[in-house]
């Protein structure tokens, strides 16, 4: 079969992508396992969709690893997926490093345990230098939390004397956000299905593509990726304007 990506547009990737893997649970669960093999066969994914973005030329993607929502989950699952986290940045700084990817952090990272702050800062150190892919991991994090972050620290400013409220616009609040220096996601994919946002970048999102396929993340591969992008790329952006606005007959 031919591979969707023969029919990429080198011209129109997206430079950012961002990503709800979802579905773990449910993978492990058709396999009659525990939602935790879900979560470590999640990796595999996690390890080809960075290849394959990096390869295209993708320059960002942020993958939603755990919700604000996501810490009210049982107790053996949330410390599980801790203790993945801390095992899967040991085994994969290699593939890091081989393909010159920077690891970045979205999210309240201070509430996660001792253990992964401390070995996220140790990646984040020993790839900060790499320039082909920032990959961002979305930890602890939920748009709601972020956007009432800025909101505080524009408030603070403001009251300090640093910023005057006339000032406050879209790019002036984007520099208060996580995200800022970072250009919003082109294309939002989301697996296993479901219908929802749950909480992700509620701010970035706002005339961001979304492709949402059936497929549960375990299973999601850079074949599944270039389907997305391809699927991206047929589509019009039109930024609230009209389609004759944005193709002009010359
Ligand atoms: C996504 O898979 C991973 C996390 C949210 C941490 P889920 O664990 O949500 O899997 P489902 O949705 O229950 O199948
Ligand atoms: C979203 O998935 C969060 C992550 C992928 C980390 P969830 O499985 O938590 O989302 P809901 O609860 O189905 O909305
Ligand atoms: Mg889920």
């Amino acid at each position: 079969m031919a591979s969707f990506k023969e029919h990429i547009d080198y011209n129109n990737l997206p430079q950012h992508i961002a990503v709800i893997m979802d579905g773990n649970g449910r993978w492990a669960k058709k396999k009659g396992a525990m939602r935790i093999f879900g979560h470590k066969n999640a990796i595999q994914a996690v390890r080809d969709v960075t290849e394959g973005a990096g390869e295209l030329g993708i320059k960002f993607v942020t993958l939603y690893a755990f919700s604000t929502e996501n810490w009210g989950r049982p107790k053996a699952e949330v410390e599980g997926l801790m203790e993945l986290l801390v095992n899967t940045l040991k085994q994969e700084i290699g593939t890091l490093m081989d393909n010159q990817v920077k690891l970045l952090t979205i999210g309240n990272t201070a509430h996660l345990p001792k253990e992964c702050q401390e070995n996220l800062q140790w990646a984040m150190d020993k790839t900060k230098h790499h320039t082909k892919l920032t990959l961002i991991l979305a930890l602890s994090y939920s748009g709601r939390w972020e956007i009432l972050n800025a909101t505080k620290a524009i408030a603070e400013d403001v009251k300090n004397g640093k910023l005057s409220s006339d000032d406050i616009n879209e790019k002036t609040f984007e520099n208060y956000l996580t995200t800022s220096n970072i250009p919003d996601p082109e294309l939002l994919i989301r697996t296993s299905g479901e219908l929802r946002i749950s909480n992700f970048l509620l701010w970035q999102i706002a005339y961001t593509e979304l492709y949402i396929t059936p497929t549960l993340w375990p299973d999601f591969r850079r074949e599944h990726l270039y389907e997305a992008i391809w699927s991206y790329q047929q589509r019009e952006r039109r930024f609230g304007k009209t389609s004759e606005q944005m193709n002009p007959v010359s």
